[in-house]
């Protein structure tokens, strides 16, 4: 009796507490906030953290797959027909890519790297050998310097007539690893006897197996978490002198590789690509789930690529007003050291009319960035690029008399990147412990709430005890004897083995 008198009471105040200080909590985030604080601290560029580590050397796999387009009718092109072009690939390598020369600064709110890449086949993944099968398709580094002496009377007649002793066509074949990883080419040779600073090979990846692009400068972090990643400086300046708008010119974000943990969905993320030389951005377009993991994709909206038209802010990028190609095409050339290259993301349907055998893909859903938003951390990520390349009649090349203004598509590439499992399985890890630390004001909530059904249970039966007690005196304790053990249950079962055959 005196035992049960004080277990009510104390019940009772029990779950009152717990409920209030739950509530509390959970009204004034203080849990929450603790948590965000705790990853904004820990996502942060420090030399010996997890973060850093896989920040240097990320763990999961890169993908990258080359697709090119091989010219089935060259001869009729050259006459004027409409090309005709077959997809042929992937030859897909394996990308490794590393953070190189890493060095902190400015008391480490700052940290200095080289990002390399090198490239590995995988003949399983790829529809062939590329050294053996030949691709052809336009003859790109003919086209760069019949683009780059037109105008010029003299210049372009000693092309031509260069072009016809070597005999070098408007379209070549080449082997897929030729026109990767290059090739010394007869006319880069020729022109390079009278102008030595031009490159005597030609390749789409030339040079671009184990280098780096240049010294990039980026945020640790350390000050302001929305800074983690993001870049400072590329090749020691904060902005590009490529385009004609500052606008343009900026250095916007991350290099792709790294974003702020607690990301929104109203957030607008940049990427700055050396390999576009120029910043894109991206917005929230729906909820996915990688590998269990929750997360945000981002796909950059039409207008990154729109023509100036459409995207007056885009005017920048026209570096001349003849060069300003409409939406989904931007020239890199001014950044590629005048090859006439256009990367292409979503071209209008007057380019992909003129090329027959071309499917109009929706590119822009091929170019993804799946987020944790919690961490950042990148899950699955898609980019789609494609180059092509502007032909049309020049001027002092009777060859391209029949030509009209095409973008020839060359090749596309399709690079990709999914979380590993050991990677998942700690983001995965890491995002209970916030849950669970984040939502601790609900669990002092749910205790409350099962003392405060226990305290009711007690009291309701007190009550009926109070009442029984007064007809029934005989109040027996539970017998012990259920507890004993029988030694036939359980354990046994398992191991008797049936009779031996041998017997
Ligand atoms: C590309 O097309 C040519 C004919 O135009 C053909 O000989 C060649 O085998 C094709 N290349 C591949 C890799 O299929
Ligand atoms: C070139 O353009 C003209 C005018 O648009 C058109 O009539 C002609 O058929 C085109 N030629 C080819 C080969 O596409
Ligand atoms: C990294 O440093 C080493 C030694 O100082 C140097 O030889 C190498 O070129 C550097 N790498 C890059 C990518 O700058
Ligand atoms: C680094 O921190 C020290 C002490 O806090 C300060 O005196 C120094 O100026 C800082 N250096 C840089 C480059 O910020
Ligand atoms: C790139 O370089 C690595 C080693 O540096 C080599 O194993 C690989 O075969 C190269 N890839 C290509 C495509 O040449
Ligand atoms: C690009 O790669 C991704 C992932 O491997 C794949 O889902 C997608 O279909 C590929 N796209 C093309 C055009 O091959």
């Amino acid at each position: 009796m005196t035992r049960r008198s004080w277990v009510i009471p104390a019940v009772g105040t029990m779950s009152g507490v717990l409920l209030v200080v739950g509530i509390g909590l959970f009204v004034s985030p203080v849990f929450r906030n603790l948590m965000e604080n705790r990853l904004k601290k820990e996502i942060v560029l420090v030399e010996g953290s997890r973060v850093f580590e896989s920040w240097k050397t990320p763990p999961p796999p890169v993908y990258m797959e080359f697709f090119f387009f091989n010219v089935t009718n060259a001869a009729q092109v050259l006459e004027g027909a409409k090309p005709e072009v077959v997809q042929i690939g992937p030859y897909t390598y394996r990308e490794y890519r590393y953070k190189e020369n890493v060095s902190m600064v400015e008391n480490g709110t700052e940290v200095v790297a080289y990002n390399t890449k090198s490239f590995v086949f995988l003949r399983e993944k790829s529809v062939g050998d590329p050294r053996e099968d030949a691709i052809t398709n336009i003859n790109i580094p003919a086209w760069a310097v019949m683009t780059r002496v037109k105008g010029s009377f003299f210049r372009a007649n000693m092309v031509s007539i260069w072009m016809n002793t070597l005999r070098v066509g408007l379209l070549t074949t080449r082997t897929v690893d030729e026109l990767l990883w290059g090739y010394r080419d007869p006319l880069l040779v020729r022109v390079s006897s009278t102008n030595p600073d031009v490159e005597t090979f030609f390749g789409l990846m030339y040079k671009k197996n184990g280098s780096n692009d240049g010294e990039f400068v980026y945020h640790t972090g350390q000050q302001n978490y929305m800074d983690y990643g993001r870049v400072k400086t590329w090749k020691g300046q904060s902005k590009l002198s490529f385009w004609t708008s500052d606008q343009c010119n900026h250095i916007n974000g991350s290099d792709g590789s790294a974003f702020h943990p607690l990301l929104r969905k109203d957030e607008r993320i940049y990427i700055f690509t050396s390999d576009l030389c120029r910043s894109i951005h991206m917005d929230f377009e729906k909820e996915v789930q990688v590998k269990g993991i929750p997360a945000y994709r981002f796909t950059p909206p039409r207008s990154v690529f729109a023509s100036k038209e459409e995207n007056p802010a885009n005017k920048g990028f026209c570096v001349t007003p003849k060069e300003c190609l409409g939406t989904g095409l931007l020239k890199v050339s001014p950044c590629r050291k005048g090859k006439p290259c256009f990367a292409k993301h979503l071209a209008e349907d007057k380019y992909v009319d003129a090329i027959k055998g071309m499917s109009p893909q929706r590119e822009h859903h091929q170019t993804f960035l799946d987020l944790n938003p919690t961490t950042g951390v990148i899950v699955r990520a898609n980019k789609r690029a494609q180059v092509n390349i502007l032909i049309s009649r020049i001027l002092g090349f009777p060859k391209t008399k029949n030509l009209n203004e095409t973008v020839f598509p060359v090749m596309f590439l399709n690079e990709s990147v999914l979380i590993d499992d050991a990677s998942a399985l700690r983001v995965q890890k890491l995002l209970l412990i916030v849950s669970v630390v984040s939502n601790f004001p609900l669990i002092i909530v749910a205790l409350g709430a099962i003392m405060l059904v226990i305290f009711i249970i007690l009291l309701v039966r007190e009550r009926k005890r109070m009442t029984s007690t007064e007809e029934d005196t005989s109040y027996s304790p539970v017998s012990d004897n259920d507890k004993k053990e029988d030694p036939q249950n359980g354990t046994h079962i398992g191991l008797t083995t049936k009779a031996e055959p041998q017997a």
